[in-house]
């Protein structure tokens, strides 16, 4: 008795009703004042997409891929969960519902599984891609004299992961500093011969980023794969070259699945694209990988395969547990109509930078180069200047912050609309026009 009215108070007995009929309904439903999120021809209507989010109005958000904004129906669900955990904790970590059934590790990683186009047995859960990353560098079984080799454009955690536990195996970290001379100009083929002529023998895990965040670049994992293969040709298992790629631009962004780009290890934070709850992430580790990895934590989640490898403690189960109506939010939109609309209006930003004067594009314009991500200069003005002027006028960009390169960015997510791309615009074209300091 008590249990029902916790779970009708959650979201509204009438909600609970339209959940019933599964996740992907209810993120149709939930929600007197929701409208459906495909218009009568199915596909998506970005208008009651954007509705989802509680996106200050008054501001222009281009930087949503750095924390994610959670669609109402993502809300309602951890409030769900929460007023489960509250009325009664004890209800962890087997009892907890979603408004269509009962939630909990497994169903996670089953609905991960389902979108990465992989098994559940091959995904760990994280609370982030920092820890995904140090979970995978402090687990690869590692011989002295092996080394972990990445670039200087992959993110400052992920080479600190690689350092970090370089450290302790005795092993080191070389960086290269790019694998393309200009990230603008970048292709596949320069990527490629470039990896394919640093690999060494005693090179243990290749660590590359989907998506960089620092230049926007797309790197061609599938064909890195490939390279990597051919290098382990002859190689015992102790020798293998892993293939460890950073996925969080990637995931929910790219139209692929992430199971099968060819890498050994997938690591992402889920509460960047995918709109998970934050402090969300996850790992996909291939199965003939699994060997090579040690845990680093006690794990709550018992299992086969890679569930040994997410670390453990009572963690923040309503948002966990909630994953699964982020999956359904973006299977109910379509993966490829979601990379679409990423493309369209990151092809807009690039389009239109490039015709600024004094604005330098470094991001590739090729669609398969590039996702949501757009870097770019204004004449020699840092880009955390770029994005405080920005700021000014109320449109929120990005850069990364402590960073040589220091580019503005513009991030283009299904929440935007050709609107915020030229009202942006407008702005940089001010900031590009105004007087040198
Ligand atoms: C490429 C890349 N990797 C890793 C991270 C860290 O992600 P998280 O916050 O999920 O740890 C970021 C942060 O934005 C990033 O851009």
């Amino acid at each position: 008795m008590q249990r029902r009215s916790v779970l009708a108070g959650a979201v509204g007995s009438a909600a609970v009703a339209a959940w019933g009929g599964g996740i992907a309904a209810a993120v149709e439903t939930a929600g007197a004042d929701t409208r459906r999120l495909l218009g009568p021809d199915g596909r998506p209507d970005w208008g009651a997409v954007r509705a989802q989010f509680r996106l200050d109005p008054g501001l222009v958000h281009l930087a949503t891929f750095y924390l994610a904004s959670q669609p109402r129906v993502v809300r309602a669900a951890v409030d769900h969960l929460a007023r489960q955990l509250d009325a009664d904790p004890m209800l962890v970590p087997t009892r907890l519902s979603l408004p269509d059934g009962p939630t909990g590790w497994d169903r996670v990683r089953e609905s991960l599984a389902a979108y990465l186009g992989g098994e559940a047995d091959h995904v760990a859960l994280t609370a982030s891609t920092t820890i995904g990353l140090g979970i995978v560098y402090n687990g690869v079984r590692t011989r002295p004299g092996q080394e972990f080799l990445l670039s200087e454009d992959d993110h400052p955690v992920h080479q600190a992961a690689a350092r970090l536990a370089a450290d302790k195996h005795g092993a080191r970290v070389r960086l290269v500093h790019s694998w393309f001379a200009d990230s603008a100009e970048a292709t596949a083929e320069e990527v490629v011969s470039a990896v394919r002529s640093r690999l060494r023998p005693t090179t243990r895990v290749l660590g590359i980023t989907w998506v960089q965040s620092r230049t926007g670049v797309r790197m061609p994992v599938e064909a890195i794969a490939e390279v990597v293969r051919e290098a382990n040709r002859g190689r015992t298992e102790a020798d293998r070259c892993l293939l460890v790629v950073d996925g969080v631009h990637g995931l929910a962004a790219v139209d692929a699945d992430g199971a099968r780009l060819g890498a050994d290890v997938l690591v992402a934070g889920t509460h960047k694209w995918l709109f998970g709850p934050r402090g969300t992430g996850l790992l996909w580790v291939a199965p003939g990988a699994l060997e090579q990895l040690r845990p680093t934590f006690a794990s709550f989640i018992a299992g086969e395969g890679a569930a040994p490898l997410s670390p453990g403690g009572f963690l923040a189960f309503e948002h966990a547990f909630a994953l699964p109506v982020s999956v359904a939010f973006h299977q109910t939109l379509g993966r490829s109509r979601v990379a679409g609309r990423i493309a369209e209006l990151s092809t807009r930003a690039k389009q239109e930078l490039a015709d600024i004067p004094g604005v330098r594009v470094h991001t590739p314009a090729a669609a398969g180069m590039s996702a949501g991500i757009t870097c770019f200069s204004v004449r020699d003005l840092p880009g955390a200047d770029v994005v405080t002027l920005a700021a000014e006028r109320e449109v929120r960009l990005s850069s990364l912050y402590h960073d040589s390169l220091g580019y503005a960015r513009i991030g283009t997510g299904v929440m935007n609309s050709a609107r915020d791309v030229d009202a942006a615009l407008r702005v940089v074209r001010d900031i590009a026009g105004r007087p040198a300091r």
